[in-house]
């Protein structure tokens, strides 16, 4: 009995000696901090998944709107919150070497989603990167418009049965269902058809969903994964349920096949991926290579699970991403008539002049439009926290030392937010956003895409589908919020993306001046 209670009290000592060294890093290092809560650091809301990542971190900042950067601790484990635009500028572009990797890099080989470009890091992500690069050029995304093209008319079709069949949608649900559709056209080659009916029981839109999953369980697997990896695949856990890896990687076998391993006249991105598995190898510029300036050749073997985690990555960042944004556009638009009418006025030019044909130009022609999924991306981004790791030992200007592995994070939706930067920051004023008041953002200052080295590859990609979507609704509707919906909105910290709590419920209401795409094109 007494030797019981006498380990018991040695583990609850000694657990308490190491917590009280950890918590002690940022003191040791002379950062200015707050006093951490055992076990939950200073995230405890976010780790009990009261509030989403992007609130707790920017109410840290808030405490410390001089300083350059704050020790927080995420859990038990330190962070760097960096909040300074000329320190973002290093740690994002100039000194990237130091930074280039995401978040727990020494486990992103444990599973076979994490494999892909958006996690991995080192010589692997360099090669990835600098190979997938050319996917995304403007004439790679013109050559694929024509699919975008068939999924807008698909999705007029939804939206007048939707509209028959109930008064108000449910944009977040509504938008996914289109950029499904989009990026499976263009990522796998294949038509979703989450658009037709029945779409609840569709494979695409249940996998696809499963990406992000609405869930306690994966909120709380996403949180100890990216604080303690180590425990967590220790016990056998894993992020993404193997049935999401098997369908992917099996479409991706069939549609290769499909092909005959030659490219389609689809120029979308299996055609891409299937002349790089000709080749069988790929070699790009090691990691290295950005330190030193010195060229370092790495070639990396082709196979099914690269190609296959590739597309999957473009699913993956790319369709909740968007979809989320469209929704966000939507509700705030739904809340303003006077830049509805803006907009709406802006689309009818812009069909007029092209006789009723969606095509590239959507993505040069309609500035105000853009400006507002630009001031949505502002409020609302779908990453409100970015992370870094540092991967060598780097020293600030400040002579502040950061060790490899620690965790950096980037408060965007903070940065977002901040006075300084934004006038008014609270309000919805997509004006920041055109063309000649867009240079006079600071530069590190508007992040929903990233920036520097790491930033997203898929934004052209990204900025088509979600016009084309935009023009597709306002040709024909207008939009107001639905009876009870309310005009602030609350987020869900369960999911790695920022997405509204219970959706966002709009009415739509058919124009009477409203147009159908050109038939005869
Ligand atoms: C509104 C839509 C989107 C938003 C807000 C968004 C945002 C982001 C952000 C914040 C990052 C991380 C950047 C960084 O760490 O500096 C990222 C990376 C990435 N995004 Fe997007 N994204 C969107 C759409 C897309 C689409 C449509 C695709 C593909 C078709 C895509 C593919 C990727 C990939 C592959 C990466 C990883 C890049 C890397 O790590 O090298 N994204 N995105």
């Amino acid at each position: 009995m007494w030797v019981i209670l006498f380990l018991i009290l040695l583990v609850i000592f000694i657990l308490y000696q190491v917590l009280k060294y950890k918590y002690g890093y940022w003191e040791r290092k002379k950062v200015p901090h707050i006093k951490p809560v055992p076990l939950l650091g200073n995230y405890g809301d976010y780790i009990l998944l009261k509030t989403f990542i992007g609130d707790v971190v920017s109410k840290i900042c808030a405490k410390f709107p001089n300083e350059p950067y704050i020790g927080a601790f995420y859990g038990t484990e330190p962070a760097l919150i960096v909040q300074d635009p000329e320190l973002l500028k290093l740690i994002l572009a100039k000194d990237f070497y130091y930074f280039h990797g995401r978040e727990v890099t020494q486990y992103t080989d444990r599973e076979p989603l994490t494999k892909n470009i958006f996690f991995t890091h080192g010589d692997s992500w360099k090669v990835i990167r600098q190979n997938m690069t050319p996917l995304y050029t403007t004439a790679k995304m013109k050559n694929m418009f024509h699919l975008i093209e068939k999924c807008s008319r698909v999705f007029e079709s939804l939206l007048e049965e939707e509209c028959i069949a109930s008064d108000s949608i449910e944009v977040n649900c509504l938008m996914c269902r289109f950029t499904m559709d989009c990026i499976g056209s263009c990522a796998f080659g294949v038509e979703t058809n989450g658009m037709q009916k029945g779409h609840e029981l569709n494979p695409y839109v249940i996998m696809g969903s499963q990406i992000f999953a609405r869930s306690t369980l994966r909120g709380i697997k996403n949180i100890s994964r990216a604080i303690w990896p180590y425990i967590f695949y220790k016990l056998g856990l894993q992020i993404y349920p193997e049935s999401i890896t098997h369908f992917y990687v099996d479409l991706m076998r069939k549609i290769f096949k499909q092909r005959d391993f030659k490219p389609s006249p689809r120029h979308d991105f299996v055609d891409f991926l299937l002349n790089l598995y000709k080749d069988k190898y790929i070699t790009g510029e090691g990691i290295m290579t950005i330190k030193t300036g010195e060229t370092q050749k790495v070639t990396m073997k082709v196979d099914y699970d690269l190609l296959a985690g590739q597309c999957i990555s473009f699913l993956g960042a790319g369709y909740e991403t968007s979809a989320t944004t469209l929704a966000m556009t939507l509700f705030e638009l739904a809340k303003n008539e006077e830049l509805q009418t803006k907009v709406i006025k802006e689309v009818d030019e812009y069909l007029d002049k092209h006789n009723d044909i969606l095509d590239y130009s959507i993505v040069t022609d309609l500035p105000f439009l853009e400006a507002c999924i630009d001031e949505s991306l502002r409020l609302y981004p779908p990453l409100t926290n970015l992370t870094r790791e540092v991967m060598e030992s780097y020293t600030f200007p400040s002579g502040l030392t950061v060790d490899k592995g620690l965790r950096v994070h980037i408060p965007v939706y903070h940065i977002h937010r901040n006075p300084n930067y934004y006038p008014n920051p609270e309000k919805y004023d997509p004006e920041r956003f055109l063309p000649e008041e867009k240079k006079n953002i600071t530069p590190y200052t508007y992040l929903p895409f990233g920036e520097g080295q790491r930033f997203c590859v898929g934004l052209r990609f990204a900025k088509m589908q979600m016009l084309a979507g935009l023009v597709t609704i306002f040709k024909s509707y207008k939009i107001s919020l639905a009876d009870g919906m309310p005009e602030t909105l609350e987020f869900d910290p369960r999911v790695l993306i920022h997405v509204p709590k219970g959706g966002v419920n709009v009415k739509f209401i058919p124009r009477k001046d409203g147009r159908n795409y050109n038939k005869l094109s």
